[in-house]
């Protein structure tokens, strides 16, 4: 194993790349910059298998230039990702441990998860990690954006302005359902974007009560339809009662809970209320699925490209973060410290226009 001197650019090293998490678009963007960058400078690149779980298990397979050709535009990952944790697997730990000490550098792409368990074994293990944000949830501290995001909201806005054309026709509420587990990003852009009527998020207490009052008011005020935004991670509040979140009993390897299904309890208890015809509908993993924007592309890439230098730099624990429009280095820990999530000045610039 070569060591990752400052100014070695000579020196070729052995570079993993892995992908954890939920998919996203733009995960094959980051693996092309990373890969393409590396192989110039006489690199080898290996991509390991569905996340952490490849790490454990030793599988992987080289990246070489046919490897990442045509893949730009490409949604999911071609080295496929797991939500693995390590360190909850029976010698998860030892085998990854195991695995890092073949390769000189690793490039985890992913969120909280995938980038907690990279900061931990940098942290702990001095492991050679960089990282690389994504997201659609787009709640990641440390930087402005995730890529992801920007395809999952063009989607979700897309569902959006589709829904007003038959809510309208046939004189319904429509409730549309957009994921983004415990940040309200996606449901808020993409109801701002696609003129919501109502929208409830994880981070605002907005009452069932408070949400039909504003669909009555907008009917009052002469329209026969209303389009209504919650985040799959808004819970359930009814005034005087606990709030309460609707999800699967079992949780993943991280400890999270399978959010879903607010959308359909949230219809029925608007007709219940209001009387007014209600449909829903459930985004669900089309917002992750497919090809991504142009502007997660450039994001991803430009990701990918710093990640690349942060290897030959040697500058493990960091993480290439979006500030502003710069490409900056910063620890993964900070990344994973606290969730990103919806300002109450953003919320109430869109509950100016709701109703
Ligand atoms: O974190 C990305 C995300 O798509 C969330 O918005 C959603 O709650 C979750 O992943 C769904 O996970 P899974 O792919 O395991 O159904």
């Amino acid at each position: 194993m070569m060591s990752a001197e400052p100014g070695a650019s000579m020196a070729t090293m052995r570079i993993g790349i892995l992908t954890g998490g939920g998919d996203c678009p733009g995960l094959n963007a980051v693996i092309r910059a990373v890969t393409r960058r590396a192989l110039d400078r006489g690199d080898e690149v290996v991509g390991i298998l569905h996340g952490w779980r490849g790490l454990i298990d030793g599988n992987t397979r080289p990246l070489g230039t046919r490897d990442i050709s045509g893949i730009l535009p490409r949604g999911g990952t071609i080295l496929r990702t797991s939500r693995t944790n390590p360190y909850k697997v029976d010698g998860g730990l030892e085998a990854t441990l195991a695995s890092l000490a073949g390769l000189d550098a690793l490039v985890a792409i992913g969120g909280e998860d995938t980038l907690g368990v990279a900061a931990r074994l940098y942290a702990e293990h001095d492991a050679p990690v960089v990282g690389v944000p994504k997201t659609i949830d787009n709640d990641l501290s440390a930087t402005d954006y995730t890529f992801g995001f920007d395809t999952a909201l063009s989607i979700a806005t897309e569902a959006i302005d589709r829904l007003h054309s038959t809510a309208e026709s046939h004189d319904r509420v429509m409730v549309c359902e957009v994921m983004g587990r415990h940040a309200g990003w996606i449901a808020l852009l993409s109801g701002m974007a696609g003129g919501a009527d109502v929208v409830l998020i994880p981070e605002q207490p907005v009452t069932v009560e408070r949400c039909c009052e504003l669909i009555d008011r907008r009917h009052r005020r002469g329209k026969d339809f209303s389009i209504v935004v919650v985040s799959e991670g808004w819970e359930l509040r009814f005034e005087g009662s606990d709030a309460q979140l609707v999800a699967a009993p079992e949780a993943d390897a991280f400890g999270h809970a399978r959010l879903g299904g607010i959308g359909a309890v949230l219809a029925g208890e608007i007709e219940q209320r209001t009387g007014f015809e209600t449909r829903v509908t459930q985004l669900g993993h089309v917002q992750r699925g497919g090809s991504p924007t142009a502007h997660d592309r450039v994001l991803a890439t430009r990701f990918g490209l710093r990640a690349a230098d942060l290897v030959f730099e040697g500058s493990f624990g960091m993480m290439a973060s979006l500030r502003g429009d710069e490409i900056v280095a910063v620890p993964i820990a900070d990344a994973v410290a606290g969730l990103k999530t919806v300002p109450p000045a953003l919320y109430a610039q869109a509950e100016a226009l709701f109703g």
